[in-house]
């Protein structure tokens, strides 16, 4: 891997959005050397995987002081919580990730709540226990249908939408007394029912002035139609189209608020703020931050990004980002999670994957989220297994050609959605179709 750039790079994590991290750096002419803690097998070619153990602050340090790592970009948010980021700075390592105070608006929705009401970002109206006694007690004056949050990070497993005060009172039984999801249901929140389409948005943020990325939809129901148990997300597509009007206010209120908001607080946020919306009749509201690429909404957005993404995360560690929309190319991006049987509950792994030396289109990607080469075949190692990506010149043909894709790609029991990115409005700008087919 002789590279003409000079920047050395560490990368943390090893899921789809981490694989689409990689491709995505290493396309950088800036880049020297890109390493990956732990990385995955489908990473080789692309970065030099590292065993160092994400977690620990002193040990990403000591690899970046002999390695002289310039950039450490953060992947997933447990890292966040674990004071990696905070060790970096302290160690003058430029980091792209926020710092774990700052991360709170993602470890904790009690934080999160707190921090939109103090900064006017719309949001559902919500209540906070960390008595169990006391909640219970609250649900005989509340509105059903109430939404039951766990406060800490829980993998998805922490909100409940709950019909009546009986699944409430489980939902808190769950939570609080039997400790289902450790600390992180110490505290719950109960938030009103919303109503809506959902949307992720993702800005880069240096601690001043943020750029944001093409707004992106993610799948995060099992099932066509959105059935089915909520999962980490079983495909997105990337623009989402939105009035400008809309576009607007979801900047000003949301965007805009937050990052002046961590301002005022003193929190050091230099990395990607997600929110996770609901567009409600009653204008958009917050159900979430996230300090951290969405998966896979990372692997729909990041191919439209036509700007060096190592110079941007450079310019959000060094606090010299230049505020504006990130320059795309104005196609259209549609990813399709493959999933094992049993996931999201029970996953069952390691079955063979056949198809995957068939793709060689250059409009066509495979992000792989759990995944290892064993005796020179690829084999399912998690839940989420790839996510097939297609660009395309529009929705239509970006649809077309992931799916003869996921087509061609098959391992035992394999689960996938097949209405990715078939809801979208026609509201994007009339664009011309690009050839479909092989290139
Ligand atoms: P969260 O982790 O808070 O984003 O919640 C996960 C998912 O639960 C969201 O993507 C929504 O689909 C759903 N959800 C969360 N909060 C609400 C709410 N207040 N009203 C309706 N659905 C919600
Ligand atoms: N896809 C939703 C998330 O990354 O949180």
């Amino acid at each position: 891997m002789v590279r003409s750039g000079s920047w050395r790079v560490l990368l943390l994590g090893a899921g789809g959005r981490e694989h689409a991290l990689a491709w995505k750096l290493y396309s950088s002419p800036s880049l020297g050397r890109l390493f990956c803690a732990p990385g995955s097998d489908a990473m080789d070619g692309l970065a030099e995987r590292v065993k160092v153990d994400m977690l620990d602050p002193a040990a990403v340090l000591a690899f970046c002081r002999e390695k002289g790592v310039d950039l450490v970009v953060v992947g997933p948010e447990a890292p966040l919580e674990a004071g990696v980021a905070d060790g970096l700075r302290a160690g003058r390592v430029r980091v792209f990730g926020p710092d774990k105070d700052a991360a709170r608006l993602e470890t904790s929705k009690s934080f999160a709540k707190d921090f939109m009401a103090r900064h006017r970002i719309p949001t559902a109206k919500h209540q906070v226990f960390s008595d169990a006694a006391l909640a219970k007690a609250a649900l005989r004056s509340s509105r059903f249908p109430l939404v039951v949050k766990a406060d800490g990070l829980a993998q998805g497993k922490g909100v409940r939408v709950c019909a009546d005060s009986a699944e409430a009172s489980a939902a808190v039984t769950d939570f609080m007394e039997k400790r289902m999801l450790g600390d992180a249901g110490g505290t719950v929140v109960f938030e009103e029912r919303l109503k809506g389409p959902e949307l992720s948005v993702m800005a880069l943020v240096d601690g001043r002035t943020y750029k944001l990325l093409p707004f992106a939809r993610d799948h995060k129901r099992l099932s066509d139609g959105d059935a089915g148990p909520n999962t980490g997300g079983m495909g997105a597509f990337s623009p989402v189209p939105v009035a400008p009007a809309l576009a607007r206010k979801i900047e000003n209120e949301v965007l805009a608020r937050a990052v002046e908001g961590l301002r005022k607080d003193g929190l050091d946020y230099r990395g990607v703020l997600y929110a996770g919306l609901m567009l409600t009749s009653d204008g958009p509201k917050t159900l979430e931050f996230n300090c951290r690429f969405g998966d896979p909404e990372a692997q729909a957005v990041l191919p439209l990004v036509e700007e060096d993404l190592l110079e941007l995360f450079l310019a959000c560690a060094g606090a010299n980002l230049s505020p504006g929309p990130v320059k795309t190319s104005g196609k259209s991006c549609v990813c399709v999670v493959l999933a094992s049987p049993g996931y999201p509950e029970k996953p069952q792994t390691d079955r063979p994957i056949t198809g995957l030396e068939l793709l060689r289109d250059s409009g066509l990607k495979v992000f792989h989220s759990g995944t290892a080469r064993s005796a020179g075949r690829w084999v399912t190692k998690g839940g989420r297994v790839m996510g097939v990506t297609a660009l395309e010149g529009d929705f239509a043909a970006a649809r077309l050609k992931a799916y003869a894709a996921v087509d061609g790609i098959k391992f035992k029991g394999m689960q996938f959605r097949k209405d990715i990115g078939a809801s979208k409005p026609r509201a994007v700008p009339a664009k011309k179709p690009a050839p479909t087919g092989k290139r």
